[in-house]
């Protein structure tokens, strides 16, 4: 385990991902409502950032057609995709700044090797 801060709690809106790099690893950070989700900002799909799609429901939706993935398990809610996107641990750590999102990306929660 090795968390990394990746935002401020306060810069994740409630109804849109926003995106960071971690190492290697683009990741989009979602809150449904005070629950944080880190996954990978990819669409399953095709090459689309998930970080520009919007946020509801506990899932993020991808711009382009429309598929959206549930923050929990990764997986697409709906048509064109069908893979999961891999989702990453998170923890919520208080900072001299407010309470700030950190992120695992060395292992994933639903076994998914991110692409
Ligand atoms: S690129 Fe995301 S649903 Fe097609």
């Amino acid at each position: 385990m090795s968390y990394e801060f990746a935002i401020a709690v306060a810069d994740v809106p409630e109804d849109e991902a926003v995106g960071v790099t971690l190492g290697r690893h683009d990741v989009a950070v979602a809150r449904h409502g005070d629950e944080f989700f880190a996954v990978e900002n990819l669409c399953s799909h095709a090459a689309v950032a998930l970080s520009e799609g919007e946020v509801e429901d506990c899932t993020v939706e991808c711009w382009l057609h429309g598929s959206r993935f549930d923050l929990r398990t990764g997986k697409p809610t709906g048509l064109p995709a069908t893979e999961p996107i891999a989702t990453f641990p998170v923890e919520i750590r208080d900072g001299d700044n407010g309470p700030a999102v950190y992120v695992d990306v060395t292992t994933t929660l639903n076994g998914v090797t991110p692409q």
